[in-house]
């Protein structure tokens, strides 16, 4: 179990609301560097909201409110001077269900990076062979990368996902529910991967899968209707939840 003292990520008194409706609440809520931290919680807890939130990617859409502070080593990412573009670059997210572009394998590897101006064949090279093995997929594409990456199989769309986002060299990971819709195998591979991950990146995971959580996670937030309940290391917080919501939740997902 990757435990670290060093902070990546400090939420400070975090509000998101949809038009009138309020989906977070006041979160506090400090991200361990280089390691991986899982947000769980029911079905519109308000998960996805607070991944996000982390990267500035709530904002796409209208009608959206953000309070409060997300430092990013120590700097708000919603501070007046601060290059949107960057900190999504800095932080990358993975939506839920995310589909490949309709390119090519080395294409879809190559969009972030050539979007921020690399040109250089060989440099491209490089990245798409680097990301793909980080990703580990490599071995599985290695000699087509150049066929749509339509014609992967589920699980290889979903490590091209992740070999996308590692593409532009992000600090910190963002994955919104990997297992959704995948076959156990490619969870497991998934699973693998985010274990590997985590000694690079800062990985923070949404998911409502508490064994997903269990396995992967040295660190656990439990969100339940848009307020964080319970904040710990995962082993801890399995142990001896401190909050009577947290013990019902592990324990009715568990009996
Ligand atoms: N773009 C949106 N517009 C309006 N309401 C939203 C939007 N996204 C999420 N919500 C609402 O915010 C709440 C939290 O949703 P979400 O963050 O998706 O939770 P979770 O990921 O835990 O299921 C839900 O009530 C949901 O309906
Ligand atoms: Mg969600």
């Amino acid at each position: 179990m990757a435990v670290t003292n060093d902070v990546k990520l400090v939420v400070q008194d975090l509000s998101v609301y949809y038009g009138a409706f309020q989906a977070l609440t006041s979160i506090d809520l400090t991200i361990p560097s280089g390691a991986a931290t899982a947000i769980i919680g029911r079905t519109d807890a308000g998960k996805s909201s607070l991944l996000r939130s982390l990267c500035r990617m709530n904002e796409l859409w209208g009608g959206v409110t953000t309070e409060g502070r997300v430092l990013l080593d120590g700097k708000n990412i919603y501070g007046p001077d601060v290059d949107v573009t960057r900190v999504r670059r800095r932080i990358g997210l993975l939506a839920r269900r995310p589909h490949p572009f309709p390119k090519s394998v080395f294409d879809n590897v190559a969009y972030g990076p050539r979007l921020h101006g690399v040109r250089q064949r060989n440099e491209l090279d490089e990245i798409v062979k680097r990301s793909l093995k980080r990703a580990a997929l490599w071995n599985e594409v290695k000699d087509r990368l150049q066929i749509s990456a339509l014609e992967l199989s589920p699980g290889q769309k979903a490590r091209l996902c992740i070999a996308r986002a590692l593409a532009v060299e992000p600090e910190v990971l963002l994955i919104d529910d990997p297992a959704s819709n995948l076959d156990p195998v490619s969870i497991a591979k998934i699973e693998d991967l985010i274990l590997e991950l985590k000694e690079f990146y800062t990985i923070v995971l949404a998911t409502d899968g508490l064994q997903q959580a269990g396995r992967v996670s040295d660190y656990l937030a439990f969100l339940s209707e848009g307020s964080l309940v319970e904040f710990g290391p995962t082993s801890d917080v399995f142990a001896r939840p401190k909050d009577k919501r947290t013990e019902d939740y592990i324990t009715g997902r568990f009996n």
